[in-house]
């Protein structure tokens, strides 16, 4: 049995990160679209889903992907504060994704027994992350604030540190960063557009995540 997918498994970043070389950053305004899209995403080899916290329906999606789509492993994505962490964890994601780190949301998370993939951008925000024993992280925004030359720089001082580089990241240059070896998997929101969302066009969106999977990795 494979055991990331048996619910009452806590999950490690690690194993959050590891799954496939991309994780979608989904933005749902609709609950009726949300087990399809789910479905849409794991059809193409997807099943770690970052569900952002940016729509008043976002709970309520998380909560239908976790009891309706038992192959997907739903995240909550846009985590804040310690509440949003606290909601999503009720709501039923399996692991948090951050844009920025506090340590109020790295306490939420330990109390709620989720992973928590936080966002940073400077050195001083990776030692803070590090200070709570975090030492898998997104980089974010990761095109504006550096791109793959600021993580080849981090490879020195941070050498101990894995990053999913999310912000501004496609599948023209996916590539570049996943050939990074701080770098296990990336994020990004262009395996569901959301005019194919809107329009329920599920076969575009498990073609994008098939080519997805298809990205090959150096760390996986
Ligand atoms: C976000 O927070 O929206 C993510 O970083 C996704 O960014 P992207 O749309 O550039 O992939």
């Amino acid at each position: 049995m494979d055991v990331t997918m048996d619910i009452s498994t806590k999950l490690s970043a690690l194993q959050v990160m590891r799954d496939a070389p991309v994780i979608p950053v989904i933005v749902l305004n609709d609950v009726g679209q949300a087990v399809l899209l789910a479905r849409a995403l794991v059809a193409g080899g997807i099943r770690m889903l970052e569900v952002t916290l940016r729509t008043p329906q976002a709970l309520a999606c998380i909560e239908a992907i976790a009891r309706d789509v038992p192959e997907a492993v739903v995240g909550a994505g846009t985590v804040r504060s310690a509440a949003d962490a606290q909601a999503c964890a009720m709501a039923g994601a399996r692991f948090v994704v951050s844009p920025g780190y506090t340590h109020a949301v790295g306490q939420a998370c330990r109390d709620a027994g989720l992973p928590l993939l936080p966002g940073v951008a400077t050195g001083s925000e990776i030692m803070m992350a590090q200070e709570d024993g975090l030492t898998e992280l997104k980089f974010f925004p990761a095109l504006q604030a550096g791109g793959s030359a600021m993580l080849k720089a981090w490879g020195g001082p941070f050498g101990d540190v894995k990053f999913c580089p999310t912000g501004g990241i496609t599948m023209a240059n996916a590539a570049e960063f996943l050939a990074l070896p701080n770098v296990v998997c990336v994020g990004g929101s262009w395996l569901t557009p959301l005019d194919a969302v809107a329009r329920g066009d599920w076969a575009q969106v498990t073609t994008l995540a098939v080519q997805a999977c298809e990205l090959a990795r150096t760390n996986a």
